[in-house]
């Protein structure tokens, strides 16, 4: 039987429990984008709750990206200082922490927001040093590792669909010319730090066109070849939608996924009961869950499942946290 209080291996990472808090943007900085007290207590609060695994918030490599207002920059003058701070709250309670990069749009230097289509070899090569250079920052500041976002829609999702690449260069094309661009990032990241390195993918993509289930497996099949050390999942929601007797086509999805790949894969999504994930664990090949706005209502709220046995999160999904962009709760504070 599983259960999420499991302490297990992730790749090269331990951890005290199956649970991932996931990536979820902060917003409190103060003046002079420094991180507010409240943070470092949000982080000592989760960590010390048991949890398995941490991500931090979107860090963007640009100010101009879509969602740098509400989350942190790479280049904010107190990065090293303050997450040195983070990483350590994380540490002292055993907790690994990976940090997260995501970009939506992406400046080659001549077009502000040049897509997959318009970027040239030089354009590529600066995008991969870019990466490469943010996982070492994440290093410096004492991450385990880094997760890059290549789902959603962000740039890296885009430039894998074939949706929107179009490319007829190395590219672009079948699977594994557009996955080239991050396997070559992951591959220079593990043959030059120390660190762990999370894909977030997308399971499919609704576009006519875009990319699919099986296409989804495949990316995640290139993204091991090249490297990566574990596979996170952009939410779907599944567990209203879980019953014991009939799988939910996304469960046997994850199923196949978890199959092709060797590496961890973690699932999330709306999960929000003690007992539902564990009966998604034990009636699935499923061995990590993600869980996000949870923690915004209540950043300790594993800490009373652990001792009770049981539990229910006291969110209750109004996504209110993500509409007003302040990843505080509304109801709860
Ligand atoms: C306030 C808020 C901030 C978020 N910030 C991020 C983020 O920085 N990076 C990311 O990959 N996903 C982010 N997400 C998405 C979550 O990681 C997660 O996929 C989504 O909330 C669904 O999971 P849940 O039902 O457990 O909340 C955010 C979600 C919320 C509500």
């Amino acid at each position: 039987m599983k259960d999420i209080f499991d302490e297990c291996r992730f790749g090269d990472l331990d951890l005290k429990s199956r649970i991932v808090r996931t990536g979820t943007w902060e917003t409190e900085t103060e003046e002079g984008r420094f991180l507010s007290p409240a943070i470092f207590d949000r982080y000592e609060r989760i960590a010390s709750s048991g949890v398995g695994l941490i991500v931090s918030e979107i860090f963007a490599m640009d100010y101009k990206d879509r969602f740098s207002e509400y989350s942190s920059n790479l280049d904010y003058r107190g990065f090293i200082k303050d997450y040195r701070m983070i990483t350590d709250i994380c540490h002292n309670n055993d907790v690994p922490i990976l940090g997260q990069l995501a970009f939506f749009y992406y400046d080659d230097g001549d077009n502000q927001k040049a897509e997959a289509n318009d970027l040239t070899l030089e354009g590529i090569r600066k995008l991969q040093a870019e990466v490469i250079v943010a996982a070492k920052k994440f290093s410096f500041a004492g991450f385990d590792g880094i997760q890059i976002n290549m789902g959603n829609n962000f740039y890296l999702a885009r430039f894998m669909n074939p949706y929107f690449n179009q490319r007829t260069d190395d590219y672009g094309g079948n699977t594994e010319n557009r996955v080239r661009i991050s396997s070559e990032i992951i591959k220079v990241i593990k043959k030059t730090m120390d660190m762990h390195v999370s894909c977030r993918i997308n399971p499919w993509d609704v576009r006519k066109g875009g990319m699919t289930a099986d296409e989804s497996i495949a990316i995640a099949r290139e993204l091991e070849k090249a490297g990566a050390d574990s596979i996170q999942l952009t939410a779907r929601t599944i567990s209203q939608i879980y019953d014991k007797g009939v799988k939910h086509p996304f469960l046997v999805y994850v199923d196949d996924l978890i199959d092709a790949v060797d590496i961890p894969v973690v699932l999330g999504g709306s999960l929000r009961e003690m007992a539902k994930i564990n009966d998604v664990l034990n009636n699935s090949k499923v061995e990590f869950v993600s869980m996000s706005k949870p923690f915004v209502a209540q950043a300790d709220f594993l800490a009373d499942w652990k001792r009770d046995g049981e539990g229910t999160a006291i969110c209750y999904s109004c996504n209110n946290c993500y509409s007003k962009k302040t990843s505080t709760c509304f109801k709860h504070g």
